[in-house]
């Protein structure tokens, strides 16, 4: 496994013309902020030697190493879930990669669904701390000597960039919740009564990804911090019906909101 990491990244340093040490995983949410990536390299991640392809309706598939304010920045456009098929080592393996070319900070945004009767649709939540609730984690097996073998998981979210984007969200005047995200495998949305388990355990957010990638990058000593889009909400009175177009709608809504504050945390971070 670490054998095949080492293989990618150097693969990708024989051809990288920066030296970026901030990622952003452009999950839902982050389309409108890889428009504005001034671009230098774009790589089909089919080119890539040992990387897993995305497939999921709406997430194309390619790294992007250019510029966002003012900073070098290596982007993932397209990540890989685990109700995909993917395996943990698979959803995870960028990471692992992006270690290895020297990344210091993690970007990611998701969609999830709010089970904080506080919040509304299109809520922008920074995300606080997580919850493995995926049937395994990804450090499982035998460890990738990039990493301790029983990591910390206290600061999973990086305390300082959570006050960097409370304090960017205040001066553009956004409205941010903070909340625990967590992470289920997917496909299905909740049940009333999972969202409301959730809940009870302490989750104000409930998604498909995020925390496997979190995990490896807290294990490789990178630095991470994220935002969720609440795109529903469930758990309360009355039962409501999610699709993923109303997931997509209520995302498409909240991107520039989320692209400002991760636009202006890369740049000033
Ligand atoms: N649950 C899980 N994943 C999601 C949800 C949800 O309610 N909304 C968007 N992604």
């Amino acid at each position: 496994m670490y054998k095949r990491i080492l293989e990618t990244a150097e693969w990708l340093k024989a051809r990288m013309t920066t030296q970026p040490e901030t990622a952003i995983i452009l999950g839902t949410g982050l389309g409108e902020l890889a428009k504005e990536i001034d671009k230098e390299q774009v790589i089909p991640y089919t080119e890539i030697p040992h990387f897993p392809i995305s497939t999921v309706e709406g997430h194309a598939g390619c790294l992007i190493f250019g510029k966002l304010g003012g900073k070098d920045i290596l982007a993932m456009e397209g990540r890989f879930h685990y109700y995909e098929g993917y395996d943990m080592k698979q959803v995870t393996f960028p990471i692992r990669v992006m270690r290895e070319l020297g990344i210091k900070t993690l970007f990611v945004s998701n969609a999830a669904g709010g089970t904080n009767p506080a919040f509304e649709i299109g809520d922008l939540m920074i995300i606080t701390d997580q919850i493995n609730f995926m049937p395994e984690n990804p450090l499982r097996g035998a460890n990738i000597p990039q990493g301790p073998r029983f990591p910390d998981m206290g600061h999973a979210y990086d305390p300082q960039l959570i006050q960097l984007a409370d304090a960017i969200a205040d001066e553009n005047g956004i409205k941010v919740q903070h909340g625990v995200y967590l992470a289920t495998q997917g496909p299905t949305y909740e049940t009333p009564s999972e969202y409301r388990m959730f809940a009870r355990w302490g989750a104000d957010a409930v998604g498909m990804s995020t925390v496997p990638e979190v995990i490896v990058a807290r294990h490789c000593g990178i630095r991470c911090f994220g935002i969720s889009i609440i795109t529903d909400l469930g758990g309360m009175e009355e039962v409501v019906l999610i699709t993923h177009e109303d997931v997509q709608k209520a995302a498409a809504e909240a991107q520039p909101r989320m692209a400002t504050i991760m636009g202006e945390m890369i740049a000033r971070s």
